[in-house]
């Protein structure tokens, strides 16, 4: 970082927010591979911007398309695909959005990593707890019958680690609830945390 210096935003987060009327957040989903992650991100998002919250979801299968299309599943690939994504993210965040992300993000230091970069009560981890067997029976994109063939190696949950969550906000499991209902999880408790005062936040700022 020698000879860089950090210019400072003159229109501050909280700036770019207010003028939203919105508090921004990241809401990370971890889990396996086919657990729903991306699909209950995707509810919640269109629930949120109905209601006409301003929002962005980042999910694995798109950005490794792009940004991180240089990445594979090796350890050392899958962190520098969770610092990349961290970093996009709180920068989304800085923007003033709610930011919805979707990753399998294996590793406990990778999520912690990601936590730390916010402040206190704006990372929310969510994660996923879709039990290995009913992600396997979905097989939405026939990954693990590949990974069973070893066709593919280093696949989360076969013959890569996946490190459960110890302390997330929020736990769903997506073969017990319906759609509606996981979602509805995640929106009441972006409520109970007065995270979603809109309203309220406009009249200050009117
Ligand atoms: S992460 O482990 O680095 O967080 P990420 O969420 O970006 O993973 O990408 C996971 C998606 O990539 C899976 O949903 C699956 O579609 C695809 N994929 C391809 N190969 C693998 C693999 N070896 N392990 C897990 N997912 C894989």
């Amino acid at each position: 970082m020698e000879n860089i210096v950090w210019h400072p935003h003159k229109v501050s987060k909280e700036a770019r927010s207010n003028l939203k009327s919105q508090k921004p957040c990241l809401i990370w989903f971890t889990g396996l591979s086919g657990s729903g992650k991306s699909t209950v991100a995707n509810a919640v998002d269109d629930l949120l911007h109905e209601q006409g919250y301003h929002t962005y979801v980042l999910d694995g299968d798109n950005v490794r398309h792009r940004l991180n299309k240089d990445l594979g599943f090796s350890d050392d690939d899958r962190v520098e695909n969770i610092r990349r994504i961290g970093e996009v993210s709180n920068l989304f965040v800085d923007a003033g959005l709610i930011v919805l992300s979707a990753f399998i993000s294996p590793f406990t230091s990778d999520r912690r990593m990601v936590r730390d970069m916010l402040p206190e009560g704006e990372f929310i981890e969510v994660f996923v707890n879709t039990p290995l067997e009913v992600c396997e029976q979905r097989d939405p994109k026939g990954l693990y019958q590949k990974a069973r063939a070893g066709e593919i190696k280093n696949f989360t949950g076969i013959d890569s680690a996946y490190e459960v969550p110890e302390n997330p906000e929020i736990i769903i499991d997506t073969a017990e609830l319906n759609l509606k209902e996981c979602a509805q999880l995640v929106l009441d408790y972006l409520i109970e945390k007065k995270l979603l005062q809109k309203s309220e936040l406009k009249e200050k700022t009117a």
